[in-house]
């Protein structure tokens, strides 16, 4: 049974790879026998990445990209399948929680509200549009898509980031749907509140450990075996669907709108 979670020659493609919850997904899927293709804007964190993937005896590739700029993602693709020869599964990852969950809508300007629909939902339609049909043309592909807990429920001042991983949670199932019977799969993970360089940033009301069920925030390494999971034949049958992994935050542990620590409980 375990020989069906190896990603042993498998090329996985990562956008936002060098950092926090990315950089330990990488990681995991290199030591579970995968060659990964590591994206960024940033050279710095990339190339680092790509180096442990190289020293635990895969092959990496680190690749400087935007995922805003349909031109740079095209790039990215041609130049993964230019060395790999092949692209088994896609991770769309790359997003900013900076500047995302503070601000009353009236302050908005056209500018915040495009940088966070376009990091956090457009990078992903692009890369999924650039690689899908090479996906479908090979018969095989996997596309994991990095949605959020506030993809499914609302957050006070919360409006690029909420509207863009919901909108993460629907292009997984546009994908599911369309691409299916080509043998092309997409699933989404929906993380939790896991202290990173992004949340420590985003100055967003974040959640205690005391109001999630098991009564912690998560550790980014606890994204590793999930991935492993998704970009593995294990999943095979998984397709449109979400995975949480948040502690039980989702189930109603945390404050949901960011507005019940204000609501005294009273027994
Ligand atoms: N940590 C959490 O609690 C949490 C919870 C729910 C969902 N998530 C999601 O998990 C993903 C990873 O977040 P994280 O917490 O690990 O934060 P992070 O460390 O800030 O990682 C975000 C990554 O995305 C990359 N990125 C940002 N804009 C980009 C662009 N335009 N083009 C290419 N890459 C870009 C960043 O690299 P560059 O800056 O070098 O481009 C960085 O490596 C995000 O999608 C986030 O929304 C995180």
């Amino acid at each position: 049974m375990l020989e069906t979670l190896s990603l042993d020659g498998k090329t996985i493609v990562i956008t936002g790879g060098g950092t926090g919850l990315g950089r330990e997904m990488t990681l995991a899927m290199a030591r579970a026998g995968a060659d990964l293709v590591v994206a960024g804007r940033r050279t710095g964190p990339i190339e680092e990445v790509a180096g442990l993937v190289r020293e635990s005896g895969r092959r990496a590739l680190a690749i400087a990209t935007d995922v805003t700029d349909s031109s740079q993602v095209n790039r990215l693709f041609e130049r993964a399948l230019g060395e790999f020869g092949k692209v088994d599964v896609l991770f769309n990852n790359a997003g900013i929680v900076r500047g995302q969950g503070n601000t009353p809508i009236w302050e908005i300007t056209d500018e915040d509200w495009r940088l966070g629909i376009d990091t956090n939902l457009s990078g992903a339609f692009l890369c999924s549009r650039a690689i899908s049909k090479h996906m479908v043309d090979r018969g095989t592909g996997k596309i994991v898509n990095v949605s959020s807990g506030f993809g499914l429920r609302g957050g006070r001042h919360n409006y690029m980031y909420a509207c863009a991983k919901g909108g993460i949670v629907q292009l997984t199932r546009a994908l599911a749907t369309s691409l299916g019977r080509y043998g092309v799969t997409s699933t989404c993970i929906v993380p939790g509140f896991i202290p990173t360089q992004g949340t420590d940033e985003s100055r967003m009301e974040l959640p205690r450990g005391d109001f999630i069920p098991i009564g912690r925030v998560g550790y980014p390494r606890e994204l590793g075996p999930i991935a492993v999971f998704l970009a593995s034949a294990a999943s095979d049958y998984m397709s449109g669907e979400m995975f949480a992994i948040d502690g039980g935050g989702l189930a109603g542990g945390y404050a949901p709108t960011g507005h019940a620590p204000e609501i005294p409980l009273e027994v």
